[in-house]
Order: structure tokens, then sequence, then C-alpha cells
């Protein structure tokens, strides 16, 4: 009996101290973990406390590393979103910012860091924007003009992507370029319709006169004149067009070709001379052709050649019949050569110049219209000196005549191989 007393209490004595301990420990761990921190849970602590502390221990650990991986990609998507040649805006479900790049900040004006959690309504005031926002419908773009101080309004392609419900993602694009770009074509498309649409109306009239109206001999053959003269028009158009599109989509021309300048010039002063006897048939004009420089250049033959001409028949056009027109080929400084023609027309006014070489850009429409001008010339003429590195200069003012200059570099000119084929006189003829 009493050892059976004597062995319950000693059972008790132990368990009592097992219990007493596990609940050290317990407090222990729980101390530990109420500090937070997974890295003080005691290490030593023995038992199933001390390997319940042990595995949260790691599993804390392990979340933490994850936590630090998913830190690490998202800073990575960030710094790949702010590298994105778009502008890119996320915002919460209220509609504030939560974050955007640089490039929307420029787009749209904002502040990245100071307008965070704004309302984007009540930074983008554009009432196309608010409602574009508003109708949840964003299958396609809308398209804002941004003013810029000082210069044309910004054109904006902005679209937006629902995610995660309802917060949204926006991307904005700067389609001024494209724009511009797209209003250009179209204005050409018009431009060469209008130009052919007026030779074609006159034809057309021609012919029915002929299938309607009994014409003499000699009344036919009038009519049959002018319908020549019109298609001459469009054909002439249609090759101005195709020069020019071959200029736009062929290599530039290359260094091998070299050309006495004399040669170059053969062939631009027979048509001028023969257009000024067409144009003013009475009193032709006087023309001054200096004599040319022992010098040859080097590029297209065909290109320079048109450029050339396309500036002496300008002159030749808009200098009326006994006017003086003069025409150089001369080395400058620096071993560049410069080809210019001056002449004794009207001249035209500032405002005018910088638009010369703009496409079917005309300062006298009727004068250009009837001598046959298809106001492509001087585009042709700006192509052809950008291809071969050379400058255009236009010097002109009204009532003073003008001089149209190109400028070839250094390196397209060198002292004439042969100098006999491009020495050649003065020629010059005086009205008659
Ligand atoms: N030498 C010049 N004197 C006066 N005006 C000129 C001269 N050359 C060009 N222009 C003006 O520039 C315009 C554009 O010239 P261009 O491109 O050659 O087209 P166009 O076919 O009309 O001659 C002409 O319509 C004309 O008004
Ligand atoms: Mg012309």
């Amino acid at each position: 009996m009493d050892l059976a007393v004597w062995l319950l209490g000693a059972l008790a004595l132990v368990l009592g101290v097992r219990w007493a301990l596990e609940h050290a420990r317990a407090r222990r761990v729980l101390q530990s973990l109420r500090q937070g921190a997974p890295v003080a849970l005691p290490a030593r602590v023995g038992g199933n406390w001390g390997e319940a502390a042990q595995r949260i221990a790691k599993l804390l650990r392990e979340r933490d590393e994850r936590l630090r991986e998913s830190q690490a990609r998202l800073e990575e998507f960030l710094v790949a979103l702010e590298n994105s040649p778009n502008g890119v805006v996320l915002l919460d479900e209220n509609g504030r910012i939560e974050w955007c790049n640089q490039t929307a900040a420029s787009h749209f004006g904002f502040d990245a860091a100071r307008d965070r959690l704004q309302y984007i309504g009540n930074l983008v005031r554009d009432p196309v924007f608010a409602a574009y926002m508003a109708s949840w419908n964003y299958t396609r773009d809308v398209v804002l003009a941004t003013p810029v101080a000082g210069s044309a309004p910004r054109k904006l392609s902005v679209q937006a992507h629902p995610y995660a419900g309802s917060r949204r993602l926006i991307l904005s694009r700067d389609v001024t370029a494209m724009e511009q770009a797209e209003a250009m074509r179209r204005d050409f498309v018009a431009n060469v319709s209008h130009e052919i649409r007026t030779p074609l109306t006159v034809l057309a009239g021609f012919v029915e006169t002929l299938q309607t109206l009994p014409l003499d001999a000699d009344e036919r053959s009038r009519y049959l004149a002018m319908m020549s003269q019109q298609a001459q028009r469009m054909q002439t158009l249609v090759n101005d067009l195709l020069t020019l599109s071959k200029l736009e989509g062929s290599p530039p021309p290359g260094m091998g070709d070299w050309l006495p300048v004399g040669t170059l010039l053969a062939q631009s002063e027979q048509e001028a001379r023969s257009l000024s006897g067409v144009l003013s048939p009475g009193r032709p004009h006087e023309f001054l052709f200096h004599p040319v420089p022992a010098i040859d250049v080097s590029g297209s033959l065909s290109e320079l050649q048109s450029a050339m001409s396309n500036l002496l028949s300008n002159a030749v056009r808009y200098t009326p019949g006994g006017g003086r027109i003069e025409v150089r080929w001369q080395p400058l400084d620096g071993g560049r050569a410069e080809f210019s023609v001056k002449d004794s027309g009207p001249g035209i006014a500032a405002e005018h110049i910088a638009r010369l070489t703009e496409r079917f850009y005309r300062v006298d429409r009727s004068r250009s219209r009837e001598t046959g001008g298809t106001g492509l010339g001087l585009a042709i003429v700006k192509h052809v000196v950008q291809r071969h590195g050379a400058e255009l200069k236009i010097d002109s003012a009204p009532g003073s005549g003008s001089t149209f200059a190109i400028v070839l570099p250094a390196s397209r000119v060198r002292p004439a191989v042969s100098p006999g084929m491009s020495e050649r006189p003065a020629t010059e003829s005086q009205p008659g």
C-alpha cells in the first residue's frame, strides 16, 4: 500500500516536473513569437515545443525569402514599364493613379511622385478622355490633342485596359508624327487628283465639241492642238510624279561617276533656249552662260541634269520675255562648287521662299499652269540636292529677280581629268 502511494507520488512528481518544463518551453517560444522575429526563436529549446518553434522559424524564413523574391520581380517589372516607349498608368478601383512611368507623366503633364493617388479625372480634363474613361468600353483607343507650349498640339493615342476587377491600365502613345504623315499623304492624293482632273475635264470638253459640232478643217486642227497640249500637261505631271517616287525609293547615288560640268550643262542649256523660244517667241530671253571651270563633279548624271533643268526652266518660265538669265558653274572655297541661275524676273516674297520646295506649292499659280509647270520641280530639286549631300540656296526679293543655287560638297568635286572636254567659251545671246 505504501509502495503504491509512493509510486503514485513519484509519478505525479515526474509528470509535474515535465509539465512545468513544457510550460516553461511553451512560454519561451510564445514569448519570442510575440516579439515577432523568427530569428529570435530559441534554437536550443528541446521537446515538442522546440521542434514546433524550429518548424515555424523555417516556414517564416521561407516566406520572407519568397516575399523578397516577389518584391524584386515587382521592381523589375516596374523598371521594364518605366523604360517602355509608351506611357503606362496604373489606376486603382476608384480611378486614382497608383503608379505611372516617366513617359506617361510627360504625355499627360503629371508629376510621377506628387500626383500619386490623385484622381486621373482631376488631372486630365479633356472631355473626350473623361467620356472614354466613363464608358468602360475600351475596345478602341481615343486620340487626344494635348497642348504643348510654343508649338502645335501633340496628338496622343490613349487606350485603357481593365484588369483585376475594376483596376485599369492606361497606355499612351505619341502619334503626332504619324498623324502629320497621314495628313500629308491625304493632301498629296487630293492635289494629284486635282492636277489630273483639270486637264482631263478640258480634254473631255474638246472631245465632246468635236463629236457634236460640225467643224471645218482649221477649227478641227486648232482643237486638236489644244487637246494635245492638255495631254502633254498630264504626261509631264506623270513624269514628274515618277521622278519623285524614284528619288524617294532608291538608294542615294554613289561617288563613282565623275562628269565634266560642261557635259552636265549642255542638255539643260538646249532645253532652256527652246523653252524660251516657245514661251516668248517674239522676245526671247537674254542668256548669259558663263564659261565652265575645269572641274568634274560626281553623282547621278540624270538627277543632276534634272535639277539643273528645273532651275533653268523656272527662270525661263517666270521671267518675262526679254529678261536676263545668267547661268554659272564656279568653284567655291574649301573645294566646293556651285551651280547658279540668276534671273531678272519678278522675284519672290520672303514668306513663300521657305515653302517653294513643298510639292504643288506655287506662288504664281496661273503663270505656272500656263507655262506647263507641275508644281513639283523644286520638290525634285530638293530631293536631288539632299541625295548628293548638297545645299539649295534661294536668294530672291520682289522686284529684284531670283538666284537659285546648288552647292555641291567638296567630296563631290575634283579638278577636271580631261580639261579639254569641259572648257568651253561663254555663249551669249541677245533678245531678237
Ligand atoms: N525663278 C523664279 N522666279 C519666280 N518664281 C519662281 C521661280 N522659280 C520658282 N518660282 C515659283 O516657285 C513655284 C514652285 O516652283 P516649281 O516647284 O518648279 O513648280 P512649277 O512647276 O510651278 O514651276 C513656282 O510655281 C513659282 O511660283
Ligand atoms: Mg518648275
